[in-house]
């Protein structure tokens, strides 16, 4: 269960976040969506105590993780993993490696143990016969994909998408949603994206949080969101002004 409760955060006196609060529940999906600028990486950076709040309570399965140690926060980002908007992985490193990287930080699993993950995590977005390939030689596509196994690589609980499929042909974003969606089913894991991708909204989600301003216009079903008759909410999913 997570709660962000009265959550603001503001950077050289521009609030981004404005008295944000929601709950979710273990096991659902949730996108988030909203323009460029308003706030969504920032908002998802809260969840794993990337960016602290300047006030207000982060609460991840009763922890506030706004009020924890360095060390406890650690091991609640063991049961966290981010996919992140920009890959955060090393180009200069191979796939193999990258994966590997995530698990000695995260787990205390043996050299064997660590073998055998690499190559399921690798298995599932089918890159493990390349996993040699260094990050530097992979399309754009390649490495979403690569993001994504090093995020389930250690098992999480839950799992933060930060725009999954954002510059990806649809061939290649219908790809990452199977994906998701694999991971979904078989993991009960509960999924956050942020995305601008109605096809995630529609058919992997069950709720989508809009931003704008630093506020919460919309917390709901991804029906009454297509039904909405708010007009700001319309030329967003109709991507016309
Ligand atoms: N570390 C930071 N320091 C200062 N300002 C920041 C920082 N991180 C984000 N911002 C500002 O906060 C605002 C929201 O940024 P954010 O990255 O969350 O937008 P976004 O909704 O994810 O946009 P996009 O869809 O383009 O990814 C922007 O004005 C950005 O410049
Ligand atoms: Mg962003």
């Amino acid at each position: 269960m997570i709660e962000f409760k009265n959550i603001s955060k503001s950077f050289s006196s521009k609030d981004i976040l404005n008295n944000i609060s929601f709950k979710i529940k273990t096991g659902e999906s949730v996108a988030i969506i909203g323009q460029s600028g308003e706030g969504k990486s920032v908002l998802l950076k809260h969840f794993n105590g990337l960016m602290m709040p300047d006030s207000g309570q982060v609460i991840i399965d009763k922890k506030i993780i706004n009020e924890l140690s360095f060390s406890d926060l650690q091991l609640v980002r063991k049961n966290m993993s981010m996919v992140f908007q920009f890959g955060a992985l090393f180009d200069s490193l191979s796939i193999k490696d990258n994966i590997l990287i995530s698990l000695d930080n995260n787990t205390s699993l043996d050299t064997d143990e660590k073998e055998k993950r690499v190559i399921e995590s690798l298995d599932l977005v089918n890159l493990s016969h390349i996993d040699h390939l260094y990050l530097n030689d992979l399309s754009g596509g390649m490495k979403k994909r690569v993001g994504i196994s090093r995020a389930i690589s250690i098992r999480p609980t839950y799992i933060l998408y930060d725009e999954p499929t954002t510059g990806l042909d649809p061939i290649n974003t219908g790809k990452i949603i199977k994906l998701m969606q694999s991971i979904k089913n078989s993991k009960k894991i509960t999924s956050i994206i942020v995305t601008h991708e109605m096809k995630i909204v529609n058919e992997f989600v069950s709720r989508v949080i809009m931003l704008k301003n630093g506020n919460i216009i919309f917390d709901g079903s991804p029906k009454d969101l297509n039904s909405s008759k708010d007009k700001y909410i319309k030329s967003f999913i109709l991507g016309k002004e």
